[in-house]
């Protein structure tokens, strides 16, 4: 799929297949107007959908957000309790992503979320089964580390024998199974860093960091992103 923009040799650009993001700075953006982190995470919801249109809009068939880390539990209980109100309130939601057309799926581990969310959530995926536009994936008490510990077991309890460790008996027990791996990793915020975001997956994405919060993140952010995208040369270990 193609971008309708141009680059500067007249180019078509190319859009990513699979965007992640991880969606970071909702605390500072309320810090520094003088609000709750509570109003932050709002915005950083509302920043999502009109992202998520976006993407869906100029053709990116994956997009992969980063909403909630298996390390996001040390926050204080008030804090993580608003966060996952606001989960409940955006799957409750019956208009979300409805016209577009937009898949929605979850990462993560469930068995650590309560119930009334993970049933929200199956709904919030059966309802979009038929949907045949972008696929959203949401990370929701995602870990790299704790996905990958997941799968040795699943290898483990799968009676795996050691020579038949190979990289598509692990990608297939990845929660992430049914995805390409993201081409396109952004994280705002300005941390350089993954907070153990797609572990596995991320082995040959390319990488793209920003100062903006996320509530601030544009469109033309994105847009700024995917040109970046262009510019580079993927190798894979090739020449
Ligand atoms: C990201 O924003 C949202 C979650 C981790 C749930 P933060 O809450 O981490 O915002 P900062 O990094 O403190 O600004
Ligand atoms: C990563 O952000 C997790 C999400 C955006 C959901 P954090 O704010 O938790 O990451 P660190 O703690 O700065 O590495
Ligand atoms: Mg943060």
């Amino acid at each position: 799929m193609f971008f309708a923009k141009k680059k500067d040799n007249n180019e078509p650009i190319k859009v990513p297949k699979h965007i992640a993001i991880i969606m970071d700075g909702n605390g500072r953006w309320a810090k520094n107007r003088g609000l709750p982190r509570s109003f932050g995470h709002s915005a950083g919801a509302k920043k999502f959908k009109e992202i998520a249109r976006y993407c869906n809009k100029i053709g990116v068939e994956y997009l992969t957000v980063y909403a909630f880390s298996t390390e996001n539990w040390r926050r204080p209980k008030e804090e993580v309790d608003g966060i996952m109100d606001l989960l409940r309130d955006y799957l409750k939601d019956s208009t979300n992503f409805k016209d577009e057309n937009v898949k929605l799926r979850f990462v993560g581990d469930r068995t650590g979320l309560s119930d009334d969310i993970v049933a929200l959530m199956e709904k919030a995926e059966r309802d979009s089964d038929c949907a045949n536009g972008m696929t959203a994936v949401l990370a929701v008490n995602y870990g790299g580390r704790h996905e990958l510990l997941h799968v040795m077991k699943q290898l483990a309890k799968d009676g795996v024998k050691p020579e038949d460790i190979t990289e598509d008996a692990v990608n297939e027990r990845l929660y992430t199974a049914a995805y390409p791996d993201p081409d396109l990793i952004i994280r705002p915020s300005g941390e350089y860093r993954l907070s153990n975001f797609l572990t596995w997956q991320s082995a040959y994405s390319e990488f793209w960091f920003t100062p903006v919060l996320w509530p601030d993140f544009s469109k033309k952010d994105l847009d700024t992103a995917i040109k970046a995208y262009n510019r580079r040369q993927r190798r894979f270990g090739g020449v």
